[in-house]
């Protein structure tokens, strides 16, 4: 008697994380009424949901994820299964491309040394002769468990060099980026998570990191222009040679060359 209650309670909370709206309004309406739930669940807005994402693909569990937010662990868990559900289904087509593209691209500058900075497990495995793998989840088998900017900390303090440097965030990468820049020699690939953030009008943190405050001026173009003038402080020139965009998401696989500085430039065109 008791199983079958709970059973159908249980199934009722796992069913408000899989429904409509309207059906989830209702079986709520009745977890409150049967003293399941004290209070019906706090509606989530699309900003509230980017939010969760962003802190879910800096790394943090959803115990952490549920305190910044003010909200149930429970709640946060059932709206990341929802959003990560939605994703899925366009990241196989993306990942498979994705992994095309990178194939290409090693035909192309064809690198001897890879360091893959959030690798998961790694699609460079067996096809490098030097690999450095990162991602800060435990779970995968890498040579550094830990957050790629410490690790580029690191090597930058070393002075290590490495012909391509791969940086796949599910968010953004340009805090790792100008840190990556001085170290790659041949090729740089950077995907754009913070695309996402076009969909819910946020301009702080692209506003902040690449002055676009438009949402006509928020696109992968002039992200890669703001990548080409970073390199160049450091005396590298990028070279785009291929730009995927996919579903909120874009990623750019560039060559680089040193940059010929011509220090009289201005005092040449003024005579
Ligand atoms: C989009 S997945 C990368 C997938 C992988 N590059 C591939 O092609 O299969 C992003 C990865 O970054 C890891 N990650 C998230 N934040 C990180 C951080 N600060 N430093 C290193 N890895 C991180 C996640 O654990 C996740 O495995």
């Amino acid at each position: 008697m008791f199983n079958r209650i709970y059973k159908k309670n249980i199934n009722l909370l796992l069913d408000s994380g899989r429904t409509k709206a309207g059906d989830k309004n209702n079986n709520m309406n009745k977890l409150l009424e049967r003293g399941i739930i004290k209070n019906l669940p706090k509606k989530w807005n699309d900003q509230q949901e980017a939010e969760i994402l962003l802190l879910r693909s800096s790394g943090l569990n959803t115990f952490e994820i549920a305190e910044r937010v003010n909200r149930s662990e429970i709640s946060v868990n059932l709206k990341l299964k929802r959003l990560t559900k939605k994703d899925g289904s366009y990241n196989v087509k993306h990942v498979l491309d994705k992994y095309n593209t990178n194939k290409l691209f090693l035909d192309c500058i064809k690198p001897a040394s890879v360091l893959d900075l959030f690798s998961g497990d790694s699609w460079y495995k067996g096809k490098v002769k030097r690999l450095v793998t990162c991602d800060i989840n435990k779970k995968f088998n890498v040579d550094f468990s830990m957050p790629a900017f410490d690790l580029l900390c690191k090597y930058n303090l070393e002075k290590q060099k490495f012909d391509l440097i791969d940086l796949d965030p599910f968010g953004s990468a340009i805090e790792e980026f100008h840190l990556a820049i001085r170290l790659a020699t041949k090729g740089i690939i950077i995907t754009l998570g913070e695309l996402g953030h076009k969909r819910w009008k946020r301009y702080d943190y692209v506003g902040r990191w690449y002055g676009i405050t438009t949402y006509e001026d928020f696109t992968s173009e002039n992200i890669f222009k703001e990548l080409q003038r970073i390199a160049s402080c450091h005396k590298k020139e990028l070279t785009l040679v291929f730009k995927k965009d996919y579903n909120r998401i874009s990623r750019v696989w560039c060559s680089i060359k040193p940059l010929k500085i011509d220090v009289w430039a201005n005092d040449k065109e003024k005579k």
